[in-house]
């Protein structure tokens, strides 16, 4: 009975820590932003860490666009392929927590749709195709833009 007891407490305590890490890791680290925006609360290493990983998708966008107007194809794979996947895979649970499950999709569809434009220039898919993909990609930033703020906590 008394072991019985303690299995429950147990359970009870698993089940509490498990909702607890899932509220987190759909809500994040948010509170009220300074704009009317939502932002997300980050440590100052965490906050660097994302804006630069925003300029790398500026650049990759940069590149795309160059690549676009030059008929360079070869441009186009490197810059897209540079903000792929790839490279958003090694973010640390720590920081993936904090960010709000809407936020963590948004930018997991904009890697994706990076290494599309990849394949897409690799596979000979015409310059204006490109381009309106490179569009549909641009109204998933400012999307994400009008929506979150970046708040560093210390
Ligand atoms: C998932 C959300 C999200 C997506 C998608 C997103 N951004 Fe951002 N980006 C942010 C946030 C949040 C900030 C910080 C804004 C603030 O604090 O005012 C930011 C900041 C930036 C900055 C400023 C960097 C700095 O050093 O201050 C640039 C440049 C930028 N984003 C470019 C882009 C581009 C280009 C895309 C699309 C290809 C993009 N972002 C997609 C959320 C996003």
């Amino acid at each position: 009975m008394k072991s019985n007891k303690l299995a429950s407490i147990a359970l009870l305590l698993w089940v509490a820590t498990i909702a607890v890490f899932a509220w987190f890791f759909i809500h994040g680290n948010t509170e009220k932003g300074s704009d009317g925006r939502t932002a997300i609360v980050l440590q100052a290493g965490e906050r660097d860490l994302v804006l630069s990983e925003m300029r790398g998708l500026l650049s990759a966008t940069q590149g795309i666009l160059e690549g676009a107007n030059e008929g360079d194809m070869q441009r186009i794979i490197k810059a897209a392929s540079a903000a792929g996947m790839k490279g958003a895979a090694d973010v640390n649970p720590a920081l993936m927590a904090k960010l709000p499950m809407e936020f963590k999709s948004l930018g997991m569809d904009v890697h994706r749709d990076m290494d599309a434009i990849a394949k897409a220039a690799a596979t000979g898919t015409p310059a204006p195709e490109i381009l309106k993909m490179t569009s549909n990609i641009l109204n998933e930033c400012v999307a994400c833009h009008s929506a979150w703020q970046l708040k560093s906590a210390n």
